[in-house]
């Protein structure tokens, strides 16, 4: 018997038969008992559901279920896909009902009409419900969305410093809270997946997402990005505040030659696998569910169509057993855009055939089902490869018990308004890191004098950077998330008899870009700095995401590069606070500062956290996670640089001050079997507590082809109090020293360099 929707409409007779049958299905969910169809028995494993119900699909369906689709495109007018109104019965009718879609994300701002967490369970809800009584055999749907700092789609949602600022931290049990704060707060929106961690190492500051990966240092990057996926998912994915995690882009995304998004990559076998592809491996063996591909080529082959990278590096040698998506259109792009491919229909030839399971569509669901089902019917792509990867799918699906439970509780997405703000400012301090210090930092928050100044001192919208309620950043009116700028942070901070002042010191609105009223409020900063002890002036750059960001210069805007100009003229010690997305091109500026500060994309409560480091409340800890180049002429510029290359940034990979000063001393080493363990004394010899991170380095003595001028090999982050001296041992496997050249990937034999701090010590490798 088919349970065909068509077959039911048209033929009267069966009808009856048809209704019957779904209704012992929604029957059969209810109890969760045996009475139904083998796939709702859930004393069977998900692979034996899978299975039992994959047996009964139509092509249709199957199809399908590899169809992922954007809200925008079920919402307001059905001849507009990104008009963000209510929910259209007649879009939904087309997408889940004629297309039997299987997923729905919500990209960049595709929220409902209303953003609030209530609104967002009600929509993601009516979806669900939609499609379980209009697939065929109630096939629940999979809603995904990219949830990189926080819930950062939702109003109300509390939002993190996003990745190359939690990069600097080295601490997996804050990105693994962190995480899981994430996971609880989308699944309460009836969301199942997240579209995170990035697992993409950090290259290049020009590129629109600089501010995504975790580090330029693949082991650090691994480690985050394996704590981030347990995180997410913990032991149990189907529980009601986990999500499946995904580890994007696979591979060699970050790493554009022309510095711009979803362009190729040129990468050596040497540089795709000791560089870009260890943090994959850690998120695949954390049990990451599903894996998304990079948009653009490696060597000149768009990934997508890349059956030796997905099929053979993803699947046969890293073993990845889930669920591989698409990127955003990535299919069709193999012909409009890559040009590999002659027609769609080639290109989903390609695509499927090379290893993608799921289509993120996202807009025109009939062009990718109609197109898919013919080159089936015609033999180009096997019936059996459709079954691999519905099974994978619809395994996904029973893991995450939406079976049982398709539908979210709209009360609880309620709770989800202010949680986590407490994690939220710890992460954000966490995160700062401390360029230069001349002493004037901490301020004292009893007696400070302070003129608090510059574009992003005041504005939520800066601090929280792109993919925050849109894709671009916060940008729409009356959609601005409630937290803590960094004046706010200051001026809760201060004691009472501290006067703090603001003033913009740059034009904003129509006026922003004129030059003469550029000048006056430069004036007006200028005259309150000389009526003041310190200035905070807090610099960097708009909201971005993707191509949008792309940079040639990485400059800070001209009218602030003059702010500060002007501020430092003044004699009185400016303190520079950095809220960007990339490392700043800004030597200058830095020079003629009393104290900078890095604050990344710090979130909702980054002006605490900025604030906390300002005053001292938190000594700051961050080590950058990224190199910090003189000029945008020396991008891409990594300390894992192949050895003779120059390394002359303005701040090097790992730089960090504190508010007080850790010595080290005694560094030894010896080999045990097959790791490399050292000891090492740290001593604090300021006056104030502080977390620091030890970063232990590798050399090789003599010449290599293959091993880094430098690689991080271990680390390790302590909290000593004022005085306090502590031996720490770190160990790493030899293995870690491991590089790929003609002959595979082995260490090769020789004496390496062990170097913390300015302690080394060797060890030789047989
Ligand atoms: C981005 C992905 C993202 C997807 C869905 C794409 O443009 O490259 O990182 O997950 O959109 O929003
Ligand atoms: C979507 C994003 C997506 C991008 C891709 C945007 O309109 O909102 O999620 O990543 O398009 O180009």
């Amino acid at each position: 018997m088919s349970f065909r929707r068509a077959t039911c409409l048209s033929l009267v007779l069966l009808t009856l038969v048809c209704a019957a049958a779904v209704a012992a299905a929604g029957g059969a969910r209810e109890a969760g008992a045996q009475a139904g169809p083998a796939w709702l028995d859930t004393s069977l494993t998900p692979e034996q559901r899978a299975d039992a119900l994959l047996a009964v699909m139509s092509l249709e369906e199957k199809v399908g279920q590899m169809t992922q689709i954007n809200a925008t495109a079920l919402q307001g007018d059905p001849t507009n896909p990104w008009d963000r109104g209510p929910l259209n019965d007649q879009i939904l009718d087309d997408v889940l009902n004629k297309n039997q879609a299987g997923s729905i994300l919500s990209g960049g701002g595709a929220s409902p009409a209303v953003n609030s967490p209530r609104a967002w369970t009600e929509m993601t809800n009516k979806i669900q419900q939609f499609a379980l009584e209009h697939q065929q055999h109630g096939i629940p749907i999979i809603y995904g969305i990219d949830a990189v700092h926080g819930h950062n789609n939702v109003l109300g949602a509390t939002m993190f410093p996003h990745q190359f600022g939690l990069g600097a931290t080295y601490d997996t049990r804050l990105a693994r809270e962190l995480a899981s704060a994430t996971a609880g707060d989308v699944r309460a929106t009836g969301i199942h997946w997240d579209f995170a961690p990035v697992a993409d190492l950090w290259r290049d500051l020009r590129w629109g997402r600089s501010y995504e990966p975790f580090s330029e240092d693949p082991f650090t990057a691994g480690e985050m990005v394996a704590a981030t996926v347990d995180g997410l998912q913990g032991g149990d994915v189907g529980s009601q505040d986990k999500v499946a995690a995904t580890v994007k882009h696979f591979i060699g995304y970050s790493a554009p030659d022309s510095g711009r998004d979803r362009e190729n990559a040129t990468l050596t076998e040497r540089e795709l696998r000791d560089e870009h592809l260890p943090s994959f491996i850690r998120g695949v063996d954390a049990g990451a569910e599903t894996v998304m591909i990079n948009s653009g080529s490696v060597n000149g082959v768009p990934v997508h169509a890349s059956k030796e990278l997905i099929t053979g590096v993803l699947r046969e040698e890293l073993g990845f057993e889930g669920l591989v998506i698409s990127d955003w259109e990535d299919i069709i792009k193999l012909e409009t855009v890559h040009g590999v491919a002659e027609t769609y229909e080639d290109a989903i030839v390609m695509a499927i055939n090379a290893g993608i399971d799921m289509s993120m569509v996202p807009l025109d669901a009939t062009g990718f089902t109609t197109r898919l089902i013919k080159v089936v019917e015609q033999g180009d792509v096997s019936i059996d490869r459709i079954d691999e990867a519905v099974r994978r799918i619809l395994v996904l699906k029973f893991r995450l018990g939406l079976f049982e439970r398709p539908l979210a509780d709209p009360n609880r997405a309620e709770d989800i308004e202010g949680a986590h703000v407490g994690l939220a400012r710890e992460a954000a301090a966490e995160t700062m890191t401390l360029l230069e210090n001349d002493g004037t930092l901490p301020l004292d928050r009893g007696r400070a004098n302070l003129l608090v100044t510059g574009p992003s001192a005041d504005s939520m919208v800066n601090q929280l950077g792109g993919w925050s309620i849109g894709w671009q950043g916060a940008t729409v009116p009356g959609e601005v998330p409630e937290g803590v700028t960094v004046r706010e942070g200051i001026e809760d901070a201060v004691g009472r008899n501290a006067r703090v002042r603001f003033v913009p010191g740059v034009p904003s609105g129509d006026a922003a870009e004129d030059p003469a009223a550029q000048e006056e409020a430069r004036a007006a900063a200028v005259r309150r700095a000389q009526n003041s002890d310190a200035i905070v002036a807090v610099v960097g750059e708009p909201p971005y995401a993707e191509g949008p960001g792309d940079t040639t210069t990485a400059a800070l805007p001209a009218v602030q590069s003059q702010l500060l100009d002007a501020l430092e003229a003044t004699g009185k010690p400016v303190v520079v606070v950095v809220i960007s997305g990339r490392p700043l091109i800004m030597n200058q500026q830095l020079d003629g500062a009393a104290a900078a500060l890095m604050a990344y994309l710090p979130g909702t409560q980054g002006g605490r956290g900025v604030a906390d480091v300002l005053f001292g409340r938190v000594n700051p800890s961050g080590r950058l996670s990224v190199t910090w180049p003189k000029g945008v002429d020396q991008a891409p510029l990594t300390h894992d640089r192949l050895q003779g290359e120059d390394y002359d940034p303005r701040y090097a990979f790992g730089h960090g001050l504190s508010y007080t000063r850790f010595d080290y001393s005694g560094l030894d080493s010896s080999t045990s079997g097959e790791d490399v363990r050292l000891s090492l004394t740290v001593r604090n010899r300021g006056r104030r507590a502080g977390e620091h991170t030890v970063l232990l380095f590798a050399s090789k003595r003599g010449a290599s082809e293959a091993f880094p001028a430098s690689r991080l090999v271990a680390y390790r982050k302590l909290r000593l109090l004022p005085g306090d001296r502590r031996t720490v041992s770190l160990s790493f496997p030899i293995d870690r020293l491991a590089v790929t050249s003609g002959e595979g990937k082995a260490v090769e034999p020789g004496r390496y360099e062990l170097t913390a701090g300015e302690r080394s010590t060797t060890v030789q490798v047989r």
